[in-house]
């Protein structure tokens, strides 16, 4: 039945080409996009339209029913998710007008940029990768380094931060919108006038409306085995054995996401040499000012946000850790990784098989993988295997846009680095100076 239902829907996104696979091929929809770049705000409506998100009381495809009772216990009202998605596309919740929360987690780009990092008010960038907000419902503590608890918390930061919307305070989010056709909004779907709770709350409203776990993955572990071709059933062996990814990226029923929702240290951010020196700065500038606001704005726009959890606990254990991202719908999220400095899958794969970047805080569970390459080749088809059927052609279309990047940076692939089976420290020979 849902098959059937999404197989029509496919053909209405390949004609309106709204669907784009990289930040700059959007078609007829960037004439009349939305500022820095993103689609415009109608035509990302529409596409939720389309695309069939979850109806608050019903299951989501692809889930398990008992699993969603437990999880959606207190159904939001359709007034609050109407609320809520109407303020997801609203610029008017940022200083001058021109970002919304769809700004970065552009419907048509996956609800993310598809960019290395986001661009808001002024064109500012800041220094963190834009992680969709596909599922994001499920995930707790939310941002890259867990510095908010719940989705609601989540809402209210971006509108706040100074190089994301740059509201100056929560009041003057509230009397900006009390003013407007929103107070009979919030009337209508809290019981009371415009407040910032609520402004938060409608946005978590409507982002657990997308859903999206309705994979090829899941239809071939319910039984259907045409589902996904023998190398993603390899690589999905692979994940669970020598390559070692379930052991921070569990996926079965009960655990959908393949997040173990922890903090790892995986030699991402090991580049920068002076992980000391930046650590001692952020106790200075926490000492200073320990509020939520700082803490949003040193993670999103210094140098700083390279320590990750680290600027959340204070606890040195914790340099570099950032939390285990969703591996859902991640063949068509690139570029990867916190500051996506990653560009297609087998890059991601070719940074475990060496073992990470070696530094004091590397986890224990990343070493060298001595993967061959028709095995990388497994794991990143199993991978495109998660993105869910709503988005198929998409997907298909960046694993082609990945394969052609694959090809032309062969250089970058250093097999005999990538193949090794000892540890980088163990072939650190002293030189005697050499
Ligand atoms: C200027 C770009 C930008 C805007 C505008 C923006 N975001 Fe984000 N969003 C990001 C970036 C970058 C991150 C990751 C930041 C981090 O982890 O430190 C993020 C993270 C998130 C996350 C966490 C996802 C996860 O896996 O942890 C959610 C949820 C989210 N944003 C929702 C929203 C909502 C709701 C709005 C509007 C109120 C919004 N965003 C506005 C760029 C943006
Ligand atoms: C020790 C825990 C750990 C192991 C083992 C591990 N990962 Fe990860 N993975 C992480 C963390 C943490 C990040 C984010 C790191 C960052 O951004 O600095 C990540 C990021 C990723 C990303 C990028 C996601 C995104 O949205 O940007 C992919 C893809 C990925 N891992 C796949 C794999 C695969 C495939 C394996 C097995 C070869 C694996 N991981 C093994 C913890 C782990």
């Amino acid at each position: 039945m849902t098959t059937i239902r999404l197989l029509t829907l496919a053909a209405p996104f390949v004609a309106v080409g709204l669907i784009a696979t990289d930040g700059t091929s959007q078609q007829g929809a960037d004439r009349s996009g939305a500022p820095h770049g993103a689609t415009a705000f109608a035509a990302q409506q529409q596409l939720v339209d389309r695309l069939g998100t979850t109806t608050p009381g019903s299951v989501p495809a692809g889930v398990d029913a008992g699993f969603w009772r437990v999880f959606a216990y207190e159904p939001d009202t359709a007034d609050q998710v109407a609320l809520g998605r109407k303020l997801f596309f609203d610029p008017r919740l940022s200083r001058d007008g021109t970002v919304s929360c769809a700004t970065c987690h552009d419907v048509a780009r996956s609800f993310t940029d598809l960019r290395p990092v986001s661009e808001g008010i002024d064109g500012q960038l800041g220094r963190r990768n834009a992680p969709t907000v596909m599922n994001a419902a499920m995930i707790e503590p939310l941002f890259w380094d867990g510095r908010s608890p719940t989705l609601a918390h989540q809402a209210g930061q971006p509108v706040l931060n100074p190089i994301e919307m740059g509201m100056s305070d929560r009041d003057a989010v509230v009397a900006k919108l009390a003013g407007t056709e929103y107070a009979g909004e919030f009337e209508r779907a809290f019981g009371r006038a415009v407040h910032y709770d609520d402004i938060q709350n409608a946005l978590a409203a409507f982002q657990r409306t997308l859903i999206f776990l309705d994979a090829p993955f899941d239809r071939w572990r319910a039984g259907d085995e045409s589902a996904i071709g023998d190398d993603a059933k390899l690589g999905f062996e692979l994940f669970h054995g020598k390559a070692r990814c379930a052991a921070c990226h569990p996926i079965n029923a009960t655990n959908p996401l393949g997040t173990d929702y922890r903090f790892h240290n995986i030699g991402v951010s090991a580049h920068d040499k002076d992980f000391e020196g930046l650590a001692e700065k952020a106790l200075r500038a926490l000492d200073a000012d320990a509020s939520e606001q700082q803490l949003d704005r040193l993670a999103l726009s210094t140098d700083m946000s390279e320590l990750g959890r680290f600027m959340v606990t204070r606890n040195y254990a914790d340099v570099g850790s950032f939390r285990t991202p969703q591996l859902r719908n991640i063949g068509i999220t690139a570029p990867y990784m916190h500051d996506g400095s990653m560009q297609t899958l087998w890059d991601t794969i070719d940074h475990y098989n060496k073992g990470g970047e070696v530094n004091s805080w590397l986890d224990g569970g990343i070493e060298a993988l001595a993967l061959t390459e028709p095995e990388i080749d497994q794991l990143v088809a199993f991978l495109f295997t998660l993105t869910d059927v709503r988005f198929a052609d998409q997907n298909a279309a960046a694993m082609a846009k990945q394969q052609q990047h694959k090809a032309a940076n062969r250089p970058f692939r250093d097999d005999a680095r990538a193949s090794r089976s000892t540890l980088v420290f163990e072939d650190r020979v002293p030189t005697g100076g050499k």
